[in-house]
């Protein structure tokens, strides 16, 4: 196969634009165009406002976009048909959601994009060409390209599919692209398909030791994406079981963590307790393992996944009980506090988040709920709590946004933390990520993440529309700014209603420090009538 001159993404998205532009910055004599359908898009990529917020990301991107150091070699446009008939491997970046209408509605994935770019590919391709899956797909879904190539594309022309799934997680994407734990390519057994992975090893090879670069079968290498998430989600949601059982006896979460985590077979990451996991990432691909399970008539494999989800959906519910029952049974009227509408800390994402449900709870119960997220707007979480069912009407009657955590905590009688920003936080330790020694008890959830969107012209969710309105590059240069300084919890027990409570969704709290000013904390994974 003669040397790649010309690679394309298939998506301007959180996994398709930073991929693009780290592949680009390593590999200067190969031409790479990152294509959307979204202008919008394309034209943030093309400005130093990026369409998305990642430490790091912005001078990697100007380093091989902006030819001021080196000749340019990554680009940005919206001319996808005329980059797919240049590149000699085209990767398909598309976004991939749980299909929200007809069967497997809630649970399969949305396919619908990554089938209109596989057969744009097989429309406009003039040459042999590779094709990467770097979304996130169900095993066995190069089948179907295969087919639909075979169907469209001009004949006589070899099209060779690898799947490659992409690890970055929001916030440290760049870090995980530029040393990533492993790169997965794979591909058919065949003597072409075998080359076509060693070609894309080599692109890798730029960059990523060989012994990282570990090729499989190509339904391996399909399913051990959505089993990677399905294992990380799963440990959270065992991590969560046991906070309950914590609260029941006396035991501390954070202590069992870091006693389980000790031992090299089990280890200490992912294993921080929460008042549950969002993420555009989780909920979407252990309901997609779990869709297929059903679907291959494994009913108990089915169950078991769905549990990881159904877990996480009772440890969110459970934190509001908890918090009506301490509250004497009755949050009418009461002002609540809500610190972090995000789903994790450092990002505006607010997918899936946590606070979305707990918020849900508190209307339900009609207290007077006041939000304070130092990133998240008020028109994006009025537009989540619309998507998830929320009647517009109760939530303009019970819900009202804070500038700041006074004046969100002012006259309640209570507060509630649900994102672990760290100006939130009152311990003394701030940690970092992937450092491979982290104390469990002091493991927060990975630094700064971005927004995702899916304008392209196809029949738009309002979960997609919700998308992008994400897409914001001023909230972005927001991120970048923020610099917020920590809550000063003295001032806060001041202007509180009595008896004054903190509720910790994230364990950011130490809560001796806030007991001795006044407060009664209740901390997810601690239970508090024990000696
Ligand atoms: P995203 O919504 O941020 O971006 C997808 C982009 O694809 C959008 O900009 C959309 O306009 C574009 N698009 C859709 N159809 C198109 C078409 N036919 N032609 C051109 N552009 C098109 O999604 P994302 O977060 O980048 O995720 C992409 C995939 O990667 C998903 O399958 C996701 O599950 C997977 N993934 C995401 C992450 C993450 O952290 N976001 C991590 C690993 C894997
Ligand atoms: C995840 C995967 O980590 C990544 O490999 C994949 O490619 C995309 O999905 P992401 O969703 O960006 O990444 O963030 P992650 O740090 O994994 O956190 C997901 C959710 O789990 C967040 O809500 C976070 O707060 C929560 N979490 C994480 C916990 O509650 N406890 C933990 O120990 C870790």
């Amino acid at each position: 196969m003669s040397p790649v001159k010309s690679v394309c993404f298939i998506g301007a998205g959180f996994v398709g634009g930073p991929s693009g532009a780290v592949l680009a910055l390593k590999n200067p004599d190969v031409e790479v165009s990152v294509v959307d359908l979204s202008e919008t898009r394309i034209a943030a990529w093309n400005s130093d406002a990026l369409p998305i917020y990642e430490p790091g990301l912005l001078p990697v991107v100007k380093e091989a976009r902006d030819a001021e150091v080196r000749p340019q070699n990554l680009f940005f446009t919206t001319d996808v048909r005329g980059t797919i008939k240049r590149a000699d491997i085209v990767f398909i970046c598309v976004n991939t959601p749980t299909k929200t209408a007809g069967i497997g509605a809630g649970k399969a994935p949305n396919m619908a994009y990554f089938e209109s770019a596989t057969r744009m590919i097989a429309a406009e391709a003039e040459k042999d060409t590779i094709i990467v899956e770097k979304s996130t797909v169900p095993c066995r879904t190069a089948a179907n390209m295969r087919e639909i190539l075979k169907a469209i594309g001009k004949p006589g022309l070899n099209f060779e599919i690898l799947s490659n799934p992409e690890f970055l997680a929001e916030g440290t994407a760049v870090a995980d692209l530029m040393r990533p734990d492993r790169i997965l390519i794979g591909s058919m057994q065949t003597p072409s398909g075998l080359e076509a992975a060693e070609v894309l090893a080599d692109l890798y090879g730029s960059w990523v030791p060989k012994e990282n670069i570990l090729k499989t079968n190509i339904w391996s290498s399909e399913l051990a994406k959505l089993a990677a998430n399905a294992l990380l989600a799963q440990r959270i949601s065992s991590i969560n079981a046991l906070s309950a059982i914590c609260e029941a006896t006396g035991a501390d979460v954070g202590e069992i963590a870091y006693a389980a985590g000790l031992d090299t077979r089990i280890g200490s990451r992912m294993l921080q307790a929460s008042v549950g996991f969002g993420g555009s990432c989780f909920r979407k691909d252990v309901l997609n393992l779990s869709y297929m399970a059903e679907t291959l008539h494994l009913p108990e494999v089915a169950a078991y996944w769905q549990s990881v989800v159904a877990i996480n959906e009772w440890q969110k519910s459970r934190f509001t009980k908890r918090i009506i029952s301490t509250l004497y049974g009755t949050l009418t009227g009461k002002k609540i506090a809500v610190y972090g509408f995000s789903y994790k800390k450092n990002t505006a994402d607010t997918r899936e988040s946590a606070a979305i449900s707990v918020v849900k709870d508190l209307i339900a119960e009609q207290a007077k709920v006041c939000i304070y997220d130092p990133q998240v707007t008020k028109a994006q979480i009025w537009e989540e709590l619309d998507i998830n069912g929320c009647h517009i009407d109760d939530v303009e009657k019970y819900v009202s946004i804070a500038k700041n955590p006074y004046d969100c905590a002012s006259e309640s009688h209570a507060v509630i933390v649900l994102t672990e920003w760290d100006e939130f936080s009152n311990k003394d330790v701030v940690p970092a990520k992937k450092t491979g020694n982290e104390n469990p008890q002091q493991l927060l959830p990975s630094p700064v993440a971005s927004e995702h969107s899916s304008d392209n012209e196809m029949e738009m969710t309002p979960a997609d529309r919700s998308a992008r309105e994400r897409y914001n590059p001023k909230t972005a240069l927001k991120h970048a700014e923020a610099q917020n300084a920590k809550v000063d919890w003295e001032q806060i027990f001041d202007i509180m209603e009595r008896p004054a409570f903190v509720f910790d969704g994230r364990r950011v709290i130490d809560a001796g420090k806030l007991q001795r000013l006044g407060f009664r904390v209740e901390c997810i994974g601690r239970g508090n009538s024990f000696q």
